[in-house]
């Protein structure tokens, strides 16, 4: 029998869920595969609060270092979160020899060569299946199951808490604000939504994505990254006027000039598998250049699914240790090639534009005519009926067109007098 001896850091929803999970399921690992799981250590904030499942107090210690420094301690399991102090215990256990696992995209995502780089350097395993997608195996399937593939391209929903509030917006007409309420009120959103609603979450994973599929170090801060806070309702209405649903979508794509990395809202038709994937659920549509398409469904957040991430990789090296599994076929000292990421400005893509303006004779003379200065053209165009204060919108879709044309388009009309406040850019995908 193997034993894997477990340091966990953190108790909160997630490593909790991580304790039930080991609870239930040790005797099973430990019967059916022939690996003890043994957690030896649980570093928490305050030993004394009152859990919904109690853990034997002897377990329990204030000082994370003492986790990461306990000589009997084989892998240290990371559910603290947060890039700081997180980052100095991994650091301390890879240094003591001790394997990693973590849940910790934002660490990964901003300060990945670092970890990767000692992990490597002190020969151990570092697995973080639970920081993408939650419960879906969109690691593995990357660097194992697809690895006879050029990966073309990724698009994502990454970030379950803005496909709630999306499909709240869409379904029942509610605004922005509205909808970050429920989903703060049924626990998705942070009391600070702040990574969630302004796309950083989902550009972490995206870093982490890009890591594995295209098999090269990128620097986080070259991931273009929007958010959903600026969508209103009125954007989602209009864009099912012409057959298309709003998204957050991570995407990720191969050309010449190099990989675009963006994460953005999305205007998706109707019938897209991604436009149909709703609520708190995250999808990961795969690319390769010989498997074509490849869909990955599922939760990605929740105690329950992170849990289950989090041991998959547990067994996985517990496996390893034992001498049952060879290396992965893409390892992640084979990943040092920088990534060499496409500016924004230099995209090529379809826009839905919405403008507030004045209802009067040659407005949209006007403004189509400052789009065709930037050679941007319109594909389709409707304006809503007068309406009080005499301001209506117009929305315009574009045909393929340089973001940096409609950047400076966008700038020139903005400043029109009949146009009010600012307006709103969305890329369409097909
Ligand atoms: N806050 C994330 C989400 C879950 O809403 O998807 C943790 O990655």
């Amino acid at each position: 029998m193997k034993t894997l001896r477990v340091g966990l850091l953190g108790l909160g929803q997630i490593g909790a869920g991580f304790y039930s999970l080991l609870a239930s399921k040790r005797d099973f690992f430990r019967r059916e595969i022939g690996i003890s799981i043994d957690l030896v250590k649980v570093a928490v904030r305050n030993k004394d609060k009152k859990r919904k499942k109690s853990v034997p107090k002897s377990l329990l210690t204030e000082n994370a270092f003492e986790v990461v420094r306990d000589p009997s301690v084989d892998v240290v399991v990371e559910l603290i979160g947060g890039i700081r102090e997180a980052k100095a215990l991994i650091g301390e256990a890879l240094t003591r020899g001790k394997h990693v696992v973590t849940a910790n995209k934002a660490l990964l995502a901003e300060a990945g060569d670092e970890i990767f780089d000692l992990a490597d350097r002190k020969k151990r395993w570092i697995f973080f299946e639970a920081s993408v997608g939650g419960g879906i195996p969109v690691i593995k399937a990357l660097r194992e199951g697809l690895v006879a593939n050029r990966i073309e391209s990724i698009y994502s929903i990454i970030n379950g808490t803005s496909n709630y509030i999306l499909t709240r917006m869409t379904e029942d007409k509610s605004d922005f604000r509205e909808a970050l309420r429920e989903a703060q009120e049924k626990g998705y959103a942070e009391a600070d939504p702040t990574l969630d609603i302004e796309g950083i979450d989902a550009a972490h994973k995206l870093a982490i994505l890009l890591r594995f599929a295209f098999c090269g170090n990128v620097r986080f801060k070259d991931i273009y990254c929007e958010g959903i806070s600026r969508i209103r309702s009125e954007d989602i209405a209009f864009a099912h006027e012409f057959g298309y649903r709003v998204k957050l979508l991570a995407i990720a794509k191969a050309s010449k000039e190099g990989i675009e990395a963006r994460v953005q809202p999305t205007l998706l038709p109707e019938s897209h598998i991604l436009a149909n994937v709703n609520g708190a659920f995250n999808a990961v549509l795969i690319r390769g250049d010989q498997v074509g398409d490849v869909l990955l469904y599922g939760k990605g957040a929740g105690p329950a699914p992170t849990a289950s991430a989090v041991m998959s990789d547990l067994i996985d090296i517990a496996m390893r240790e034992a001498g049952r599994l060879n290396e992965e076929a893409l390892p992640m000292r084979a990943i040092r090639r920088p990534l060499k990421i496409k500016n924004i400005s230099s995209i090529l893509s379809r826009y839905y534009l919405r403008f507030h303006v004045v209802d009067r004779p040659g407005v949209l003379a006007k403004i189509a005519q400052v789009l065709g200065k930037h050679r941007i053209s319109i594909s389709d165009c409707v304006q809503k009926e007068r309406s009080a204060g005499n301001v209506v919108p117009l929305i315009l879709l574009t045909h393929g067109a340089h973001e940096r044309d409609v950047r400076n388009a966008i700038r020139r009309i903005d400043r029109l007098d009949a146009v009010s406040g600012h307006s709103q850019v969305i890329r369409i995908e097909q």
